[in-house]
């Protein structure tokens, strides 16, 4: 068997395989966070097509935290009954449901991609006609603007905190009355927990601000609020950003995503999944084949946790190498998986020959 095809453990869950997809909006909902037809076909497909996690969008904790009026949401008990036959499905495919819980602080609050991605003003509307907000952010002076003017925004204070320190603790218990078997915490991307993590977007002078000590502290106490409710056998996983790719500045870079990641570890978390940018509209990303493995190795190398690789992962060999190496342990693989919702039958026919891979329904008409 190959290394991408042999089960990985996480504490009492078995992934059948290394392969999972990445997590990729879709902004495909009404204005209410409520999965869709959609959302079922797409998640369900790619859970036919042999993923071994099959995690969901930037699923918002809370209404305030969605980037476009049109994401999902877990913030009510409805939302976690909406999303419960789709978990029950990809677990009868054999994968295992996975979702991540975000809160886009100041970059919520905009138009859909292909609507321009501006942001909203409050009582302004999208094509759509659906309404904007003003968003959270740590430090509304150091916001960095990617598109548009800058959106009305609040400088989270104690009770904003609090409130998203509760809301992930809530999602993650709707999460599990959901069906999903990890959760993970979105903390890359320029988004809220990003945004307190780099010096860059944060500016504060509190507690939350300043050191690594104080900047991390916002993402270790939501961490600690989802494992709380997250069972013991199940894994938790967090998303970062390994850097901001502004290299000169003071900024967030591999150095503290390293020690970042051993402090989760401690706290309970299973796996870092490595990612890297979004924070700032100046940053030099050098894309391709591979090209945040070298974060993700690091991670690996300084801390004691397993880690995910994302990023320009298109082929069954190359992903497979990347475990088999020792670069990673789950490959999470995203435009690819949008090209072919198969691609895990497609790793699994290059690698492994095994037709029994294939779901039944077409099994004796593909070999
Ligand atoms: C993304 N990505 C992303 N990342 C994330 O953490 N949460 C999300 O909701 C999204 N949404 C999203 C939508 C779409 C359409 C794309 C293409 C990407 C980033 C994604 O998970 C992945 O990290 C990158 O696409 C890089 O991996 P690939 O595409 O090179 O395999």
């Amino acid at each position: 068997m190959t290394d991408l095809f042999t089960p990985l453990e996480l504490r009492d869950l078995e992934v059948p395989n290394r392969i999972a997809v990445s997590p990729m909006c879709q902004y495909s909902c009404e204005p209410d966070g409520l999965p869709t037809e959609w959302h079922r076909v797409h998640l369900g497909s790619r859970a036919v097509g042999g993923a071994g996690i099959v995690m969901t969008e930037a699923t918002a904790v809370e209404p305030r935290g969605r980037i476009t009026p049109h994401d999902l949401g877990i913030w009510s008990d409805e939302h976690a009954d909406a999303l419960e036959p789709i978990t029950a499905f990809i677990r009868e495919q054999g994968g295992v449901p996975g979702i991540q819980l975000a809160h886009a602080g100041h970059k919520a609050s905009k138009c859909r991609p292909w609507d321009g991605n501006l942001p909203i003003q409050p009582g302004e509307t999208d094509p759509d006609g659906a309404s904007g907000w003003e968003v959270l952010s740590p430090s509304p002076d150091a916001y960095p603007p990617f598109d548009g003017d800058r959106p009305a925004m609040k400088r989270a204070d104690a009770d904003d905190i609090q409130g998203v320190i509760d809301a992930y603790r809530a999602a993650a218990e709707r999460s599990l009355a959901a069906g999903f078997e990890i959760a993970e915490v979105h903390a890359a991307h320029g988004y809220l927990l990003h945004e307190f993590l780099s010096p860059v977007t944060n500016h504060r002078a509190d507690e939350y601000g300043g050191s690594f000590e104080n900047r991390t502290r916002l993402l270790r106490e939501v961490v600690d609020a989802v494992r709380d409710v997250w069972p013991e056998d199940k894994p938790v996983f967090v998303r970062i950003s390994g850097t901001d790719w502004l290299e000169g500045r003071d900024a967030w870079d591999i150095d503290q995503s390293v020690r970042l990641a051993d402090d989760l570890a401690d706290r309970g978390v299973d796996l870092i999944d490595v990612s890297s940018g979004g924070l700032h509209p100046e940053q030099d990303v050098p894309g391709g084949p591979n090209f945040q493995v070298p974060l993700a190795e690091a991670v690996r190398e300084g801390a004691d946790v397993a880690v995910g690789a994302v990023g320009g992962v298109t082929e069954p060999e190359q992903a497979d190498a990347l475990v088999r190496n020792g670069r990673a342990d789950v490959v999470l693989v995203g435009r690819e998986f949008l090209r072919d919702p198969y691609f895990g039958l497609r790793a699994s026919d290059d690698l492994e020959d095994d037709p029994t891979a294939w779901p039944e329904q077409y099994r004796r008409a593909v070999q």
